[in-house]
Parts: C-alpha cells; structure tokens; sequence
C-alpha cells in the first residue's frame, strides 16, 4: 500500500515535470514583425526570439542590430539590459554602432589602406585618418535578409548579405551570414560564415552595449570585469596598435581577476589616455579557432553575470567613452558616458598592415567562421568573493 502510494506520487511528479516542460517547450519560439521603412522605402522586419526560460531578443534585419535583450536578475525579474532604441528612425539617424555586426572589417585599418596580392587597396576613411568599422555605410547600415526559424538548439534569426565588390574599398563579392540563436542554456550565440569571390580581408564582430544593472540605468563602472588575457595591445594615440603584446600583469589592463571597471580607468597611464578609458584589443588566452572563455561581467545588485565565450583570437574591451549623454535610449532615459559596454570579439585591429597578426585575409574559396557565445547568468545572493565565481 505504501509503495503503491509512493509510486503514484513519483508518478503525478513526474508528470508536472513533463507538463512544465512542455509549457515551457512552447513558449520558446520566433516571431516577425514590421519594424517600419527605410528613407528609400525598404520594408524593415523586427524578429523577436525567446528561449523556453522567459529570455527573449529582438533582432531587426537593418545592421543585424540586436535591439533588446531582456534577462532576469537574481530574483526572476527580467529587465532590457542592452542599450537600443525602440523605433527604426533612431537607428536610421547617426549612433554608435549600438548592437549592430559592424564589418566588413571591425574596428580599424591604418590610414584605410592596405595591400593584398601586390594591389594596394584605399578604403572609406571615417575615423580622422583611418578606417573605422566597415566604413561610411559598413554592415550596420545595411539591410540584411532575414529568415526566422526553430533549430535543434533554440529560436534563431539567419541574416545574409551581399557585399559588393568595391563596396567601402574593399575586393571582392562578400557573402556574409550571421546566425543569431538563443538557447535553452539562456545563451545568444552568434556564427558568423563568409564566402568571397576575389581574396578580401574579414572581421566581424557585435557591437552590443551591456549594462548588467538594465539600460538607462546609470553608469557601468561597478560592474567587475575578468577577461581571460595575458596580454593587451597598446596602441598608438589614434587608437592603431603598435604591434606590440604587452604583459597585463601590473598594469590597468589586468582584468584575470574580476575587478570593477572604474577602479583604474581613470588613472594616469598612457593607455588610457589613448583610448579615454579601455578602448583596447586583449589578447585571450588559448587557441584561436576554438570556442573558449574570454571575458565575464558581473554587477552585484542584480546579480546578474553576463560570460563570453569566442573562437576569435582577441576582444575589444570598450567602456562607453564617447558616450556623452546626447543620445536618448529606448526607455527615454539619456545614455552618458561609460553607461554601457562592449566585449566585441574579432581579430586584431589593423591585422592588414600588421603581418605579425594573426591574419584576416579570406582568400576565394576558402570560407570565414566565428562564433561568439554571450551567456546569461544570475547569482543568489550578493557573495562578495572573487573566488565564488564560476571557473571556466
Ligand atoms: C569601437 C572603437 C571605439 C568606438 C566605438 C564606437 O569600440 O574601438 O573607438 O569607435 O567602437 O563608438
């Protein structure tokens, strides 16, 4: 009798569980809509992905701009922690690259110029006298294809594009595709491929700008940072690295344990001038090529803790600097400056001119990939520890 009683609860458990889970199953899903027309009348779409947890993004096909991204904090309360607009026009007037994939080739080449196969190459110049982020219209003011779909590991978005041969400066037809998919382990993952009819040079990259605390909601510099480098690449004063791999130990670009970002940014050290806070490439630490850990954000009121992991070989670090309050956000709110951050994995800026890089030529008939993990966490409770942190 009192097996039998045990087994029928076992039973009746077992089937909440299965009935949660299909509750659960089916909430996770993709949906598309209008996100309105360009100035030349193109039909932009807005897709919204949300995992069988509650996490939900929208992803517009205009940039392949991650628009929002809403996780919980440590007591199941979800809030938009990137920062965006809520209307296409925003987008469609001058910002800093908010959420958007910039290429062709992220962050910057020298003078926008290099030389490939013999044939030197002058790119659009947008960043006093060198090339910035893919250009005057890089890949962030572009309209992509978009196509919404259910795969084996979660919602995903599939955006393509066509980069013309001479578009920016640059040789050869690009065809790009950016996966975004958001999985049931509460992760935006994105892989990237490319293909290229004429060898060209690549670096792809998001532009997101996270703020753990919710977008709007003041400045980023108690959120404590680890990023998994030896090794940074200082640069010069336009920001163009000098080709040398420098020691993080004892300097401001020591991040292997976490530590609040504000704590040294401001201090007098020539690096941090350059770049008005870290603007700057780190080199992470591993095989490039393969999927491994290489930053952590984590801010202690939410509890929430935002992890990257990449198969790039390094990560621009970039704290909001230019910033400057002039730009409202989605929620109305104003966002100054170092309000928001980026961990954009790529290559190194400037690989083009600098052969000691690890390269970013993509010859004809070879094929581009990267992918780039961005994964959400909450903590319990407000353990101070460093040591209490997940190891990767
Ligand atoms: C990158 C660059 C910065 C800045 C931002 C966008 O992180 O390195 O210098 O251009 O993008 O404003």
């Amino acid at each position: 009798m009192k097996i039998h009683r045990k087994f029928l609860r076992l039973l009746s458990a077992s089937l909440t569980l299965c009935l949660t889970a299909v509750v659960a199953y089916a909430q996770a899903g993709v949906t598309k809509d209008s996100f309105g027309k360009t100035s030349t009348g193109e039909e932009i779409d807005i897709y919204t992905l949300r995992n069988s947890n509650g996490l939900e993004t929208q992803i517009t096909n205009y940039g392949a701009i991650v628009v929002s991204l809403k996780a919980p904090d440590r007591n199941g309360k979800f809030d938009d922690i990137v920062l965006g607009f809520s209307d296409l026009d925003s987008y469609l007037k001058p910002h800093p690259y908010f959420g958007a994939i910039v290429g062709r080739y992220g962050n910057r080449i020298a003078k926008g110029r290099f030389t490939l196969d013999g044939v030197e190459y002058k790119l659009a110049v947008n960043n006093g006298e060198n090339h910035l982020h893919g250009g005057i219209k890089g890949f962030d003011k572009v309209v992509w294809t978009g196509r919404g779909l259910m795969t084996r590991t979660g919602p995903a978005v599939v955006l393509t594009y066509v980069s013309k041969d001479g578009e920016e400066g640059y040789p050869g037809n690009l065809r790009v595709r950016v996966t975004y998919t958001l999985t049931a382990k509460n992760e935006l993952r994105i892989d990237y491929s490319a293909t290229t009819d004429k060898n060209t040079v690549i670096n792809l990259t998001n532009h997101s700008y996270f703020n753990l605390l919710g977008e709007g909601n003041g400045d980023i510099l108690n959120h404590r940072v680890r990023i998994g480098a030896n090794r940074f690449l200082p640069t010069g004063a336009s920001s163009i690295p000098t080709g040398e791999l420098r020691r993080v130990i004892g300097t401001p670009f020591d991040f292997l344990n976490f530590t609040p970002i504000g704590k040294r940014i401001d201090q007098d050290y020539e690096q941090l001038k350059f770049g008005n806070g870290y603007d700057h490439t780190w080199v992470i630490n591993g095989r490039p090529g393969v999927l491994r850990f290489a930053a952590a954000a984590y801010e202690a009121f939410t509890g929430r803790l935002l992890e990257v992991w990449t198969t790039e070989p390094g990560m621009q670090f970039y704290t909001g600097n230019f910033l400057d309050g002039t730009v409202t956000g989605k929620s109305g709110r104003p966002y100054p400056r170092r309000s928001g951050f980026c961990f954009e994995t790529q290559h190194y800026p400037n690989s083009p001119n600098q052969p000691s890089f690890p390269t970013t030529t993509l010859r004809r008939g070879a094929t581009y990939r990267s992918t780039t993990i961005y994964k959400f966490r909450n903590r319990a409770s407000t353990q101070s520890g460093e040591t209490e942190f997940p190891k990767p």
